[in-house]
């Protein structure tokens, strides 16, 4: 099977699948929403402006790919709820794949009543702010290796000693000789084509649009191979325990900006999710809790330094806006 297929059967097959079954959320890995609650507070903060900045229409889609336990969500929810009018306007609506981590979701934010969803079109009509934070990473990748002048697909099979094993379709060869990368290995996601896609689709109806996608790869540049397992904390070979651990790749930042502006959405970022957090107020909201809380000082400030730190996620990160046409810039997105 081609390595976008073994993913999306690791990942979300009903009875193996490691999200349909056991996601392990803060024990194989950990994000930054269940780092700092400064990651999901700012963000929060940054959609209720956002809602302003599009004239604080009466009813807004507020939608997160991906929501995970709903850390980020709880937390965004609990500091917007400072901004008047936002949550009575507001209509909260989840993509997410796994049962398990939709009943997770489903207690943590009953008190807003949220609506499930598997894909983008089911969202009602009107004006939608989406967020997203860990989720492109997970979309399958395929993946494809440069042999000569052609490009020939990496596949999963059963190896000489009857384990999992890589080998190459060399009869499903497929001409990129129009990539750009210059790499030997290429990574390419279809989904990214396919969210955007769905975005533009949205935009074609006129009603205003800002999606704000965080994730790991490169701000420009194809990633190379980046197919990488997590189990209990550890990276392991992706190959090693199918549907108990978590499959990731790094997001091509810059095909995604292409796509994007392609299709003719207005694209602000990358840029570091240091810098973006920095921008929002990460020190001042810090000092705030350090303050409330003064035995806590030194954990809080080691989470929130790890976000921005640029030797961790300060850099390793990327954070893109795509918005339709016509809004201003978006907080944390201001040329200084
Ligand atoms: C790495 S976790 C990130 C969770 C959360 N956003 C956070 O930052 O803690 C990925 C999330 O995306 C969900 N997911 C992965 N692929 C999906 C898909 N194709 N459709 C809907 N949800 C998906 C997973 O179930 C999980 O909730």
């Amino acid at each position: 099977m081609s390595v976008s297929a073994y993913m999306n059967t690791c990942l979300h097959d009903p009875r193996h699948g490691y999200y349909a079954t056991r996601p392990g959320l803060g024990t194989d890995f950990i994000t930054a929403p269940e780092i700092s609650q400064i990651f999901g507070e700012l963000l929060g903060l940054w959609t209720a402006h956002e809602w302003q900045a599009m004239d604080a229409p009466p009813r807004i889609n507020l939608v997160e790919l991906g929501p995970g336990r709903g850390t980020l969500m709880s937390d965004a929810l609990r500091a917007s709820a400072a901004v008047a009018g936002f949550h009575g306007a507001m209509q909260l609506a989840l993509i997410e794949a796994s049962p398990a981590l939709r009943a997770a979701q489903t207690d943590r934010l009953s008190g807003h009543s949220p609506v499930f969803h598997t894909e983008l079109t089911q969202i009602a009509p009107g004006p939608v702010i989406i967020l997203a934070n860990e989720y492109l990473d997970c979309l399958p990748a395929r993946q494809f290796v440069r042999r000569g002048a052609d490009w020939v697909e990496r596949v999963v099979g059963m190896g000489t000693d009857a384990e999992l094993a890589f080998g190459l379709a060399v009869d499903r060869a497929d001409d990129l000789a129009a990539s750009p990368a210059s790499n030997d290995t290429l990574e390419l996601q279809p989904s990214l084509d396919t969210l955007v896609d769905q975005l533009k689709q949205r935009m074609q109806t006129g009603e205003p649009l800002r999606a704000l996608l965080i994730d790991y790869g490169p701000a420009d540049g194809a990633p190379g191979d980046t197919l990488r397992a997590y189990k209990d904390g550890t990276q392991i070979h992706p190959l090693a325990a199918p549907g108990l651990s978590d499959l990731t790749v790094d997001v091509d930042f810059s095909r995604l900006k292409q796509l994007a502006e392609a299709a003719g959405l207005d694209v602000h970022g990358p840029v570091p999710q240091g810098q973006f957090l920095m921008s929002l107020g990460i020190e001042a909201r810090l000092n705030q809790l350090a303050k409330a809380q003064p035995g806590k000082g030194d954990d809080l400030y080691t989470a929130a330094q790890r976000l921005v730190d640029p030797a961790d996620m300060g850099t390793r990160f990327q954070v893109i806006c795509l918005s339709s046409p016509g809004l201003p810039v978006p907080a944390g997105f201001e040329t200084r």
